[in-house]
């Protein structure tokens, strides 16, 4: 006989989301951590919702746990008074107020799933995102059932001299048999995808920060005790993120104390559990000879995300999980904010939409395709896409670009008056969003609810006989299977346009009393012209400046027009978009059999680049670098990947051939300059010497003698790893030699391997 057939899991639907019959009020939960096997004591403090009938059962998420008992208002109940199957504990409370405890034992020592509590080389840890919850112990496993947490933890103090869970601690002692405890208690209301729980034998790195109203916090950054020389990086991160928060958004942190703790084995990036996020330990870890500068950019950027979370999830949280991207779409888009303040804003948005581009555009041009706010899934888990988190952050861009910083504000102030302490929707954000802003954002819906990126067409006429410049603009978008026809969306188009010298010309339109020299037009419609009073003619048009909405533009524009943005758009981002799309348009012409030589003015703008004084190096190595294959790909009807590659290898050679004097001056002298400070000039200086590098390599010969000299030199990871991926593409024995003199140095380090 055949086994049976597992159940196939059913989708769930967003539109069937019910509040939960019974809450937990309280949880306060007991760990024994035993060698092989753990004890789970749960004690729940339940109370039946006034619409919910008495006699409903209350049934509670339980995923592979081995039960020992439960009790009910402290009497044990017998056999017939429960069930545990299907992964749920059903049990039928008399009175509207019930405490239920149950113990369970689970055996962190052989899971494998780095979901639940698990080991990690010696270490026990948690992750608990999104419905890991259920597999340490029984409980209303969702985001809507929040409560007040204690945790006490027992264990061997030799084994666990460190155990850490969330919120303050509050008490710890010795038992009689000899074993440790601690008591951590958790003041703010808090779903169970926030718990955490870590123990072990770990290191501590300690700071301190006083929030504005005078609160000191203690910092703690937890790691295995050979890493304790790699935390500085992290603390500084974690202290600049919390006075960037207070400083922009008004925001406090509310703990007596913070701690990050880095692990080994982590399934993601980083966990936001309250008080104690837990980090995969390449995003705590630097040392200027291990790590890159981008490493050190990305530390800092994903503790400013946990760190951000605070308020953004967990002070409030979501509703369901359909709701993800109103918390990961929103602290996205507060750390490219704070990332952008403390970097470079454009550098920071230029690379912010190339993976937008490359990545999401992909994803949603596909069969995965899906809003940021889907509509069903069936494993919750393969959900943390690119569309929830990056597509999800520039959907909140959008109301910060619509709004103004300042509009933005209010609204998140509004968001929080409001939503503190609350399990909450995208729609309770939009609300709060326009109510602050005495706005209707009805529309503004659709980015929500349909998948997909639009088309934004845009032409420009000059209507001399009127002395206007006419604008229109048109969305649409591609047809996506199974998916119905798109509607139009509220997109904010930012504009500027530029004159006879690149100077900007003031925006004047009918009615206006004032002529500002940017604007943000707001499209509604499927198309909409709008007009501009000018004298003369505009020299060129600078639109979607910033990229202020996630959409594919098409514009038909000229080589010199382009080439014009490229040398005069005051908008970095446009500057450098213009640079892309005229690369684009010279590595398709080859392609596609349109030209046989690299256009002459191209090659001459990219030299123009290089001497330009006004931009610094991190902006110049960014322009340098030709549009992704990935992106290209997409453009192209049917495409031959080997051709895309040799055109493109095509442009690059000629690039360097053209300005190899210039680059290897510009990298002399930008080698001079880079000392090993982690600081923005040096980073600049860094970035464009190893741009230069790469793209002189494509000549070989005498580059690949300056990539072996800087590698055998190298004093920082950053031109280390940028000279030997240099000998790495460049092939041959100098590739094999180069790759095992790196193995060798950095075999004991296994993040650095990661990266060889
Ligand atoms: N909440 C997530 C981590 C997470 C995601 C846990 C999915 C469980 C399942 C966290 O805030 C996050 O988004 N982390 C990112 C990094 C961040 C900088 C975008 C990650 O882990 O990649
Ligand atoms: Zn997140």
């Amino acid at each position: 006989m055949k086994p049976p057939e597992p159940a196939s899991p059913q989708p769930k639907f967003r539109r069937d989301y019910s509040p939960p019959s019974y809450w937990v009020d309280e949880v306060d939960l007991r760990f024994e951590l035993g060698e092989g096997s753990t004890e789970v004591h749960g004690k729940l403090t339940v109370r039946r919702d006034p619409a919910t009938p008495a006699g409903t059962p209350l049934l509670l998420d339980g995923e592979g746990l081995e039960l020992l008992e439960v009790q009910l208002d402290g009497a044990a109940l017998g056999e017939g008074d429960y069930t545990y199957e299907d992964d749920t504990l059903r049990l039928v409370p008399a009175d509207e107020r019930c405490v239920v405890e149950t113990k369970v034992r689970i055996r962190p020592e052989t899971n494998t799933e780095l979901s639940g509590l698990y080991a990690s080389s010696g270490n026990y840890c948690t992750q608990c995102e999104a419905e890991g919850f259920r597999r340490i112990t029984f409980h209303l496993d969702r985001p809507d059932v929040m409560s007040i947490w204690s945790t006490t933890i027992v264990g061997d103090p030799a084994r666990c001299p460190v155990m850490l869970s969330n919120g303050n601690r509050a008490a710890e002692g010795t038992l009689d048999d000899g074993r440790a405890w601690v008591r951590w208690e958790d003041p703010f209301r808090k779903p169970s995808y926030l718990f955490a729980l870590v123990a072990g034998n770990l290191s501590c790195h300690e700071g301190e920060f006083t929030t504005r109203s005078g609160r000191a916090v203690r910092l703690e950054i937890w790691v295995e005790p050979q890493n304790i020389d790699k935390c500085d990086h992290a603390l500084g991160s974690l202290q600049r993120s919390m006075k960037w928060d207070e400083e922009v958004f008004g925001l406090e942190y509310d703990l007596d104390i913070y701690m990050i703790v880095a692990v080994g084995d982590f399934n993601m990036g980083a966990m936001e559990n309250k008080g104690l996020n837990v980090f995969n330990a390449k995003y705590v870890l630097a040392r200027p000879d291990t790590a890159t500068d981008d490493d050190y950019e990305h530390i800092e950027g994903v503790i400013g995300h946990e760190y951000f979370h605070n308020w953004t999830g967990n002070r409030v949280t979501c509703r369901d999980w359909f709701q993800l991207t109103l918390k990961e779409g929103l602290t996205v888009f507060r750390d490219q904010l704070f990332t952008a303040d403390m970097t470079s804003p454009a550098v920071k948005r230029i690379s912010d939409v190339r993976l937008l581009r490359t990545v999401q555009f992909e994803e949603d041009a596909g069969p995965m395709a899906h809003p940021i706010r889907p509509e069903s899934y069936i494993a919750m888990d393969n959900f943390y896409t690119a569309t929830v988190y990056i597509k999800g952050a520039e959907v909140v861009r959008m109301y910060h670009t619509l709004l103004g910083a300042e509009g933005f504000r209010r609204g998140m102030d509004l968001y929080f008056e409001r939503h503190d302490g609350q399990a909450v929707t995208c729609d309770d954000f939009r609300a709060a969003m326009a109510d602050a802003n005495d706005r209707n954002l009805a529309q503004f819906e659709r980015w929500y609810t349909q998948p997909g990126t639009p088309t934004l067409r845009a032409r420009g006429t000059w209507e001399s006989g009127r002395g206007h410049y006419v604008l229109d603009l048109e969305q649409s978008r591609a047809d996506l299977a199974g998916h119905p026809d798109f509607i139009p969306c509220l997109v904010p188009v930012r504009v500027g346009l530029l004159g006879e010298d690149g100077e900007a010309l003031p925006l004047r339109m009918a009615g206006d009393t004032e002529a500002p020299y940017e604007r943000v037009l707001e499209l509604t419609e499927s198309r909409q012209s709008y007009a501009f009073e000018l004298s003369s003619a505009p020299k060129a048009v600078s639109i979607l400046r910033d990229f202020s909405a996630p959409v594919r533009l098409e514009m038909e524009r000229s080589r010199e027009e382009l080439t014009f943005l490229l040398a005069h758009d005051k908008d970095a981002f446009n500057r450098w978009d213009a640079g892309q799309t005229l690369a684009e348009h010279i590595i398709l012409d080859l392609v596609e059999g349109r030209a046989t030589e690299v256009d002459r003015a191209f090659v001459d703008a990219f030299g123009s680049i290089l001497s330009d004084a006004d931009l610094d190096g991190s902006l110049k190595a960014l322009a340098m670098a030709l549009p992704p294959s990935r992106g290209l790909a997409q453009r192209l009807p049917s495409v031959d990947p080997a051709a895309l590659f040799e055109a493109r290898e095509r442009v690059l050679t000629t690039l360097a051939e053209a300005h190899a004097s210039q680059l290897r001056a510009t990298y002399d002298a930008m080698a001079a300059k880079s000392g090993t400070d982690i600081e923005k000039a040096d980073i600049d200086a860094r970035r464009l010497k190893n741009a230069c590098l790469a793209l002189l390599a494509q000549l070989g010969g005498e580059a690949l003698d300056l990539a072996s000299d800087q590698l055998a030199h190298a004093t920082n990871m950053t031109d280390a790893q940028a000279a030997l991926s240099v000998l790495v593409d460049a092939g041959g024995e100098r590739a094999t030699l180069a790759t095992a003199a790196f193995y060798d140095k950095w075999r004991h380090d296994p993040l650095v391997i990661d990266k060889w």
